[in-house]
């Protein structure tokens, strides 16, 4: 049976709340968007918090449940009417919810649900004169030569038959389908594209990233899997550095109509990641597997990402704070409180 309105404030702080903004955050389950409610409740708002729970579980937001002004609803993002429901009375509607780079599974949930997604929201904005702030991605810049990518640089895709590009092709939609809604209906759009998100909440398989699945191995003493010769190299942003580039888009005016990369510029190879993974989580010598990319069939990686971050630092005054070794001491700490280790694990 779907979650509903029950988990929201009782009446009397809904009325209290009647001055606070409201916002509606889908995708509200999962990682970043169960950090952002944490943020936004915070500062006093009032949460409408949609997720259909099909990546997630509410474990994420099971704190915010008696919190004054925060309501759950189990939904959906394609749902149209239930989406343009939702979003009566919210000044911004920060869409999150998507399907990631599908690696394991199929690229048509990716494709659906990411633009059908997308466009359920623009519309409700469109009708609710809101303002939408919507996650994009740093895969959108593919396998672009040019380090470090900037906003302005070309976007750099492989084959469409290589299925791990319709994530970045499906977020290029949802970007050029918010900026067509700007331009015709003249809603305000702003798209964030997020550099390797990590931190508390993150989800603990392949979905949540490599670091995820690095911990987790190296917390039950197995070997972690690296796709690749592990010399691809990524940034990583902790989680309140993201958060923090949020709540700046969604009340700052400059940042109507723009994309802005949104990531720490620090850069470490997979390997290296791995090793320091170990060095901070694991027991005794690292224990290392590579996988080829061939056993994902026809697949394709970007060997290198690191962001370019001036416009964000310029225009909403965004700065990373947050290193690499002090986020992952806080991520390990919180996925061995929510890893079922059994006996024998420290
Ligand atoms: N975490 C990162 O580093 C990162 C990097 C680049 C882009 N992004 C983007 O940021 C957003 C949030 O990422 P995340 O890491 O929090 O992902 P996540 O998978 O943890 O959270 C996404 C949430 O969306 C929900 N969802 C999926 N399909 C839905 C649907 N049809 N209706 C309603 N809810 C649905 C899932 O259940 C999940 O709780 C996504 O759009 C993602 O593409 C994230």
């Amino acid at each position: 049976m779907p979650l509903t309105a029950r988990y929201a404030g009782s009446l009397v702080d809904r009325l209290l709340k009647v001055s606070m903004e409201k916002i509606l955050v889908t995708g509200a389950a999962g990682f970043i968007g169960s950090n952002l409610c944490g943020a936004l409740l915070a500062k006093g708002h009032a949460v409408c918090a949609v997720d259909n729970l099909s990546q997630s579980t509410t474990r994420n937001i099971e704190k915010h449940f008696g919190c004054s002004g925060f309501e759950f609803v189990q939904e959906d993002v394609r749902n149209e009417p239930a989406i343009l429901r939702l979003a009566e009375g919210a000044t911004v509607l920060v869409h999150l919810a998507a399907y990631k780079i599908p690696r394991y599974g199929n690229a048509l949930d990716t494709l659906t649900i990411n633009v059908h997604g997308t466009e359920s929201v623009l519309k409700a904005a469109r009708e609710h004169k809101s303002r939408v702030v919507f996650a994009s991605t740093s895969d959108v810049y593919g396998k672009n030569p040019h380090l470090p990518f900037a906003e302005t640089h070309d976007l750099y895709l492989g084959e469409t038959n290589v299925k791990r590009w319709a994530y970045a092709v499906s977020k290029i939609m949802d970007e050029h389908y918010a900026f067509a809604y700007q331009q015709e209906y003249g809603v305000s759009v702003t798209a964030l594209r997020f550099f390797g998100g990590y931190g508390p909440g993150q989800n603990t398989t392949w979905w949540g990233g490599p670091q995820s699945v690095f911990i987790d191995a190296a917390l039950k003493d197995q070997p972690m899997e690296i796709h690749g010769d592990g010399l691809q190299t990524r940034s990583f942003t902790y989680i309140s550095d993201h958060v923090d580039g949020i709540l700046r888009t969604m009340f700052s005016p400059k940042a109507v109509g723009e994309i802005f990369n949104l990531g720490n510029v620090h850069e470490i190879s997979i390997l290296d990641l791995a090793l320091l993974v170990w060095r901070l989580g694991g027991r005794g010598e690292p224990k290392v597997k590579l996988i080829s990319y061939q056993a994902f069939g026809k697949y394709e990686d970007v060997r290198n990402r690191v962001p370019e971050i001036s416009k964000a630092r310029e225009l909403l005054g965004f700065e990373p704070k947050v290193g690499l070794e002090e986020g992952l001491r806080k991520t390990i700490e919180w996925q061995r409180s929510v890893t079922n280790l059994g006996e024998g694990h420290s």
